[in-house]
């Protein structure tokens, strides 16, 4: 499935409203207006569903626009999947039991406005199918994580929303002492079903990030190391049973080096306006995978003549070797350069 999608499939087919700050320009990678690449494999639920599938999974890669540190990168990998559930299927034990409300007529969605107002279920589900669904649903995510992690693993369930879903968690796990997300998931909204799939079933959907995940099972401390060709990394991955034991062993630690970029704003310009991602794509565009991190330091406003200012920490580290003052200054000032010329700033 091609990573280029359309705004229908990322956004519209899973009931995105289009005022949703998921669209914005700042934080996904368009193409054109109605082309970008997928910030989710959830984009390719429907269209999967159309084609008559019932059960299935999707890897792939995802691409969103963020902040840089040790565990975002604009491009990663997620596991999507939804599971969907007959009567029959969900009810094998209790024939008397039912998926939809009774008021709800499954062959003719459209006459139903299915609401979401209820935290415990959709309108249109009744109690006993979203509760059984719920509970498939965390058992087989929780087996995934003792199965990766071991029995001791700390995780908790965080009541969430996605449009897409209803009722919503996410699942997080303590790594590295902070309590890290590692999916979303959900009841699927019956709109979704009713539109591209089987309309007299129940679908529960989870979706995955498998950096941050790997990152801490082997303890991976920095998330642009998946992108190492070091023979120094990848060795310790290299024809290693499944089930090895495996903790990162950091070939060495080679020093930070931290340059500071000031600039001024064009006049028609302000600190509250300046999108911080368009200069993060900036930075990245030009320094490559030797940004560590790029930090916004300081924001000012002159007092008399109101010009505004903005300062940004740029941390420069290499992976796999130490990096001069002299090196980081030259690429430091391609980026001012590039800065003032696409931003219209002033360095200061
Ligand atoms: N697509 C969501 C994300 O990228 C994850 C998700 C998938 C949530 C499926 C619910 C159901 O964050």
């Amino acid at each position: 499935m091609s990573p280029i999608v359309s705004t229908k499939q990322n956004f519209d087919d899973l009931l995105i409203p289009d005022d949703h700050p998921s669209r914005a320009k700042s934080d996904c990678y368009y193409i054109n207006s109605t082309t970008l690449l997928r910030a989710h494999m959830t984009a390719h639920q429907s269209e999967l569903l159309r084609a008559g599938l019932d059960n299935f999974l999707m890897i792939g890669d995802v691409y969103r626009r963020d902040e840089i540190d040790s565990t975002h990168f604009p491009v990663f990998h997620q596991i999507d999947a939804v599971r969907t559930q007959r009567k029959e299927q969900l009810f094998e034990q209790h024939p008397d039991l039912h998926i939809f409300e009774k008021n709800f007529e499954p062959t003719n969605p459209h006459t139903f406005k299915n609401s979401i107002a209820d935290p415990t279920k959709q309108s249109c589900h009744t109690l006993e199918a979203t509760k059984l669904m719920e509970v498939q649903l965390k058992n087989h995510l929780i087996g995934m994580v003792r199965h990766l992690f071991g029995e001791d693993i700390k995780y908790r369930w965080v009541e969430a929303y996605f449009p897409f879903t209803h009722p919503s968690w996410e699942l997080e796990i303590f790594y590295e002492n902070n309590w890290m997300e590692i999916l979303g998931c959900g009841i699927v909204r019956n709109e979704i079903l009713a539109n591209a799939g089987p309309n007299n079933s129940i679908a529960y959907a989870f979706g995955l990030g498998l950096e941050r995940l790997a990152m801490a099972l082997y303890k991976i401390p920095d998330i642009r190391l998946m992108w190492s060709k070091d023979s120094g990394f990848l060795t310790q991955f290299q024809n290693k049973n499944v089930n090895a034991n495996i903790v990162y062993k950091p070939v060495s630690i080679y020093p930070q080096c931290t340059n500071d970029l000031s600039f001024w704003l064009p006049s028609n310009s302000s600190i509250d306006t300046f999108t911080s991602n368009d200069f993060y794509d900036l930075v990245r565009d030009i320094g490559g995978d030797i940004i560590e991190q790029v930090k916004l330091k300081d924001k000012f406003i002159h007092p008399k003549t109101k010009k505004h200012s903005l300062c940004y920490s740029i941390v420069y580290r290499h992976l796999e070797r130490t990096l001069t003052q002299a090196e980081v200054n030259k690429i430091h000032k391609e980026i001012e350069e590039a800065a003032t010329k696409t931003f219209n700033v002033v360095i200061r």
